[in-house]
């Protein structure tokens, strides 16, 4: 906090009017269920995207992040927002966001970011930068907007005007997360609610692998799923049950598509049998789900990587893990990995050693705690 506000004094030679936490996100289960109208788990994290603010006279909007001492302070003007191809064409694409649902700031503004989230993760570190931008623009233009808004605002950003067509997931946890709980998200009609995530202990392990959404990969597995559903003439894959999918398969001509929609109608159950599993406790059948994930995601999606598989089947070995996936886009990016408080240890051991035997390196791992959705930081 201090940091946060010490940077901003000494980039923009003033205090900060406001600031906040973002949160990142690591998703449980429900990968690639969001933008085909299904179901997603994830809880927001204790780690995430600090920023402060304050309002300018003029029209001119600054930006400046830790992460990226060497770019320095980018500045936009408000009313010829023209994206410039860096990092600050985020929080910038959701001023536009929100200029595009009538929400106008009345003048420019500083903004000072400083992150503990590691990017291109697949921890959401791009949600967690505009939800903690929208959050500063409301407190900073007194806008009525509530979380569900600002998410909705932040995905509008990022598909409109960065061109990554990714669904709501991110954007919903890190606006909506909860303390200790899990968020069971319906990605199609954006209702949702809690479950308590209870004793077990959520432990990420990043492959160190760099992931990048934008890159085709991700729109491609979309216009895949696209292409069933018109076959299927279905408004959302993920309204199908597995039988009714698996009763109008012969009608999906292309094998790759078959195999993507299967993933996409089997994760969705599965995630609604995860939500069931925790609330009755019952660890080890949401750790087989977690698994079966997995193995979904590695040969019927196709969004896995040798380093991913092979953290995942070495951590599903390990007395007292649960269970062992990879999370979000895939891709690279990072494993969740769900156990017993007392398997930390042997887990944290048994990782770094095989994965550096296998790949000469040591993956980082973070435990992590799920956490409120984002807040503002009293100064
Ligand atoms: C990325 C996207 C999300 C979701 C996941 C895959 O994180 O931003 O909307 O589609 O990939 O589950």
């Amino acid at each position: 906090m201090k940091e946060l506000l010490s940077g901003f004094d000494e980039i923009f030679h003033r205090d900060p009017q406001t600031a906040c936490f973002a949160p990142g996100r690591v998703n449980l289960i429900g990968e690639h269920t969001d933008y085909n109208g299904g179901h997603v788990f994830p809880c927001a994290i204790n780690r995430g995207i600090y920023c402060a603010a304050s309002r300018r006279k003029d029209s001119i909007l600054q930006f400046y992040s830790e992460s990226y001492p060497a770019a320095g302070v980018i500045g936009y003007h408000l009313d010829k927002l023209q994206l410039q191809g860096c990092w600050a064409d985020y929080p910038a694409s959701v001023i536009r966001a929100f200029a595009a649902f009538g929400y106008y700031p009345e003048s420019g503004a500083d903004f000072y970011f400083r992150s503990d989230l590691p990017e291109g993760a697949g921890l959401s570190s791009s949600a967690a930068l505009e939800i903690s931008a929208g959050i500063m623009l409301r407190e900073l233009f007194s806008l009525a907007i509530t979380p569900q808004e600002l998410a909705v605002l932040g995905q509008f950003a990022e598909n409109r005007f960065i061109g990554v067509n990714c669904g709501i997931m991110d954007q919903f946890a890190s606006a909506m997360g909860k303390n200790r709980h899990a968020v069971l998200l319906d990605a199609n009609t954006l209702s949702y609610r809690y479950a308590p995530l209870g004793e077990a202990s959520i432990i990420i392990v990043n492959s160190g692998v760099r992931h990048s959404l934008a890159s085709s990969a991700y729109n491609d597995r979309r216009r895949e799923c696209e292409r069933v559903r018109n076959m299927l003439n279905v408004a959302a894959l993920c309204s199908l049950s597995r039988e009714e999918f698996d009763s109008s398969s012969d009608k999906i001509s292309d094998e790759i598509c078959y195999r993507r929609a299967r993933h996409a109608v089997y994760e969705n159950q599965r995630t609604l049998d995860a939500e069931k599993a925790l609330l009755s406790g019952d660890y080890e059948e949401f750790g087989k789900l977690m698994n079966a994930s997995h193995i979904s995601l590695r040969d019927d999606y196709e969004v896995s990587c040798s380093e991913l598989d092979f953290l995942t089947e070495t951590a599903q070995k390990i007395p007292g893990v649960y269970g062992s996936r990879m999370t979000g886009g895939g891709f690279g990016g990072c494993t969740v990995n769900l156990m017993e408080k007392g398997a930390v240890r042997l887990f944290t051991e048994t990782i770094k050693e095989s994965f550096e035997t296998r790949y000469g390196r040591v993956p980082e791992i973070y435990t992590v705690t799920a956490c409120n959705g984002a807040e503002i930081i009293e100064l």
